[in-house]
């Protein structure tokens, strides 16, 4: 594994970083451990479809066929699996909160949202694609509600573009649904 990561990788785990510290300060999470996930989400982000394919292979991490059709979706995985190993990250809570900031899990802290949440409309994500708007406008009232926004497009878009959705991604979107209603 290369010790640097590209220049475009760096400014994008940057802006999730500040964003996820600001979510945190507005929602009442934990800046530092926010931050923290932030800075360790996309840590082989950069790396080949063959070489996701093959590190989780060699690590016995599951690869479903939806992994298998998209090897990003390994990424989470696999810079968990290198942060806990190395034991740069130490925390289970914040390790996990990485493996799986693809697709949320029902499990997620608050803080494991705030970087979430802040991976998905960083300000170059919202220039590129200004329907994440509404992701940012419902993560301003709450967490959760910015999250089942994402989720909500993420499915719209699926179904639109006939792709297939990590079966972690509609369980965690089916328990954001059950959340967000009955508190509202
Ligand atoms: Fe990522
Ligand atoms: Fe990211």
């Amino acid at each position: 594994m290369e010790p640097e990561l590209p220049k475009r990788l760096t400014k994008h785990i940057d802006r999730v970083v500040t964003l996820a510290s600001e979510l945190a300060r507005r929602h009442g999470a934990d800046e530092a451990r926010a931050t923290l996930a932030a800075q360790g989400h996309d840590l082989v982000r950069h790396w080949s479809d063959e070489q996701w394919l093959a590190e989780a292979e060699a690590r016995g991490i599951e690869v479903l066929p939806v992994d298998r059709a998209n090897p990003v979706l390994l990424h989470g995985p696999i810079a968990a699996a290198i942060l806990e190993e190395r034991a740069w990250l130490s925390d289970p809570e914040l390790v996990s909160a990485i493996r799986c900031h693809t697709t949320g899990h029902p499990s997620y802290t608050p803080e494991a949202w705030c970087m979430f949440l802040a991976d998905k409309f960083e300000p170059n994500k919202l220039k590129r694609r200004p329907t994440l708007q509404r992701v940012a406008d419902a993560a301003e009232v709450g967490l959760l509600e910015g999250a089942l926004a994402y989720l909500e497009l993420m499915e719209e878009d699926g179904q639109a573009k006939g792709w297939d959705i990590h079966p972690l991604q509609t369980e965690t979107l089916a328990w954001l649904r059950s959340q967000v209603r009955a508190h509202a």
